[in-house]
């Protein structure tokens, strides 16, 4: 194999990983739908040297450009898990990768495009000790996943996942694991994305998660992420969509309130992303269906929606939410079943 590549989704999160310690260790645990249409393919060729060398030799092309910001992200990563992969010092590394979605349409990244190399990475390593792909390869591709972005951790498995020590069986904070247990209710769902904005986050994540180290309500957030999780899991198996929206709603909003409510606090929310949320709500009252909404890091909103009311839903969005977005600009998305290898040379 002197070259491999993987197709790696996004993902959205539920309940929201906010605040991390140690080595990329969440503060809580989390869980994420595993999105489809937007993800990221990671092409790795590799060219084994005559000798291993100090540091890892790596170049880098983003959508066939070079991308200086990208590569050096990627150089820090890789030098950063040389205890976990020292092999990768006696290869040259030719990495191309693209996103589905456009890089300035404010759709975080780090999750389907660190997902995606750390596949390529393992799938590499597997072939050096001479393993089949099972599913360790998953668990192990989602552990160094996590060591490039927390989020990424979560994108390695079909439907959802679940990353974090919590009472789940099998969680724990080293690498993300499925949740196969979905109500039918919840199965195929959907994520239509409403780019408010498609401008750069004005904070890094990485500041974002520093807030959580002095901030006045950690230890309440933390317990209340948790215990959440347990709620959610639940109305995610009996198929209870009230519990769903209430506690998906709680998540995104909670996450915002904590960043505003510090010392260097920051807003991430626009004008328009307040009037999305105030339409859906009004929508959701006057009709009784079970749409709800969820947010990121950012000012863009997430639709979320079981699959039955789609043609309903995207009339309602189109007519009377698209004015809100940046050039009426939005995606639709939808549950997805993870990873995909691509070719190989
Ligand atoms: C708000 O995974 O981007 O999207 O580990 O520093 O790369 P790093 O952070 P990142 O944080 C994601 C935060 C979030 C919530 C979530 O996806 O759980």
């Amino acid at each position: 194999m002197n070259s491999n590549a993987w197709r790696s989704p996004s993902n959205i999160a539920l309940i929201k990983y906010w605040g991390k310690f140690g080595r990329q260790l969440p503060r809580n645990p989390s869980i994420s739908f595993t999105l489809s249409q937007s993800h990221t393919n990671t092409k790795v060729a590799w060219t084994k040297l005559d000798k291993q060398q100090d540091a890892v030799q790596v170049d880098f092309l983003f959508e066939g450009s070079p991308n200086p910001a990208f590569q050096e992200r990627i150089q820090r990563f890789l030098t950063s898990i040389n205890d976990e992969m020292p092999f990768l010092r006696d290869f040259a590394l030719h990495i191309e990768s693209e996103n589905s979605f456009p890089h300035s349409s404010g759709i975080a990244s780090s999750a389907s495009a660190m997902s995606a190399l750390a596949l390529c990475l393992v799938e590499k390593e597997y072939q050096i000790k001479g393993l089949e792909i099972d599913t360790k390869f998953y668990q192990r591709a989602s552990h160094i996943a996590r060591l490039g972005s927390g989020s990424a951790s979560r994108s390695l498995f079909a439907q959802a996942a679940v990353w974090g020590q919590h009472e789940l069986e099998g969680s724990n904070n080293e690498f993300a694991i499925p949740y196969k247990q979905l109500h039918t209710n919840f199965q195929d769902y959907q994520d239509t994305i409403l780019i408010v904005d498609k401008g750069r986050k004005s904070v890094s994540s990485s500041a974002g998660h520093a807030l959580m180290n002095e901030h006045p309500y950690a230890q309440q957030r933390f317990e209340r992420a948790a215990k959440n999780l347990t709620e959610l899991l639940s109305a995610l198996k009996e198929g209870d969509e009230q519990t769903f929206i209430e506690i998906v709603e709680e998540e995104a909003l909670g996450l915002h309130a904590l960043m505003m409510a510090c010392r260097q606090s920051f807003t991430l929310l626009k004008p328009n992303t307040l009037a999305i949320i105030e339409k859906l709500r009004h929508y959701r009252k006057a009709t009784g269906l079970p749409i709800c909404f969820t947010l990121d890091a950012g000012p863009n909103v997430h639709i979320l929606y079981p699959s039955r009311i789609s043609k309903q839903i995207r009339g309602f969005i189109e007519g009377n939410l698209s004015n809100f977005c940046q050039n009426k600009y939005l995606i639709y998305d939808h549950m997805g079943t993870g990873p995909k290898k691509l070719s190989e040379a």
